[in-house]
């Protein structure tokens, strides 16, 4: 297994989670997990990380995060090879127009496992070593950082399913919040609150990922607003 701290980012792609992969990896990790769908993009992904930050173990699994089983075997791998992460990045999540009432229900179900079951299974297998690592060893930073949105208080009509599995999503980050926060672990959410784009002074995948770094390294707020 290769020494260093492991940083996992469920959801990776060239946004928020290629940003925020990058400046934590120049900021405290040398190991790597980037787990999305498509194997070509991650690809991508991995090669951007390698090539901004030098000296890093990047591994990749093309995987649906819905797909629980076939999530098991990949994070047992990235485990056995990286060591369990210290920091857990959660960010997928797709953006479907949803409008009433030609939305398909079943696309609403998918989405509440891409945002919130997946994310409780993620939980549910790290939170223990979190809890750990909180009471070994006073320098760890355990962290579950969630990528939310102004969707969860201020849902939009048209994408009413994607704004219902936002706040389902924040809640339970909550209760993990008050349940392990006291524990040592670090648990919130970054609020992007607007849309993302290099063109965004405040809101391009940069600045989201440098203010999700001040927010982590202070280690003391639930959620940052950005
Ligand atoms: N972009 C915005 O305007 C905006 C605004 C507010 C909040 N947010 C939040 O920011 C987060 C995403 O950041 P981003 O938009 O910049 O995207 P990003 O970091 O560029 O990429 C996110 C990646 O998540 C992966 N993903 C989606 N569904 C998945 C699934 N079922 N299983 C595994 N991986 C999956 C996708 O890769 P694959 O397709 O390869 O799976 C996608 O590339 C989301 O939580 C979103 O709600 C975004």
């Amino acid at each position: 297994m290769t020494s260093g701290k492991t940083l996992l980012v469920v959801g990776s792609g060239p946004g928020i989670g290629r940003a925020v992969a990058s400046i934590f990896a120049s900021k405290r990790y040398t190991n790597i997990v980037l787990l999305a769908r498509r194997l070509e993009s991650l690809k991508q992904e991995q090669a951007a990380i390698e090539t901004v930050t030098s000296g890093v173990n990047v591994k990749t699994y093309a995987v649906d995060v819905t797909d629980s089983v076939a999530v098991g075997e990949a994070l047992d791998d990235a485990d056995a090879a990286l060591g369990k992460p210290e920091c857990i990045f959660y960010n997928a999540a797709r953006v479907l127009p949803s409008s009433f009432f030609d939305h398909d229900v079943q696309d609403i179900e998918y989405d509440f496992k891409i945002n919130t079951s997946a994310l409780y299974l993620l939980a549910k297998r790290y939170v223990p070593h979190l809890v750990s690592l909180a009471r070994a060893d006073q320098l760890a930073k355990p962290g579950l950082i969630v990528t939310s949105s102004a969707l969860p208080l201020q849902p939009i009509p048209q994408l009413f399913a994607l704004s219902l599995v936002k706040a389902a999503q924040r809640n339970l980050v909550q209760s993990l919040n008050m349940t392990y926060g006291p524990e040592g672990v670090h648990v919130g959410v970054i609020n992007v609150a607007g849309i993302v784009s290099p063109d965004e002074p405040d809101r391009n995948p940069t600045n989201i990922a440098t203010r999700t770094w001040q927010w982590f390294e202070e280690g003391k707020e639930f959620e940052v607003v950005i």
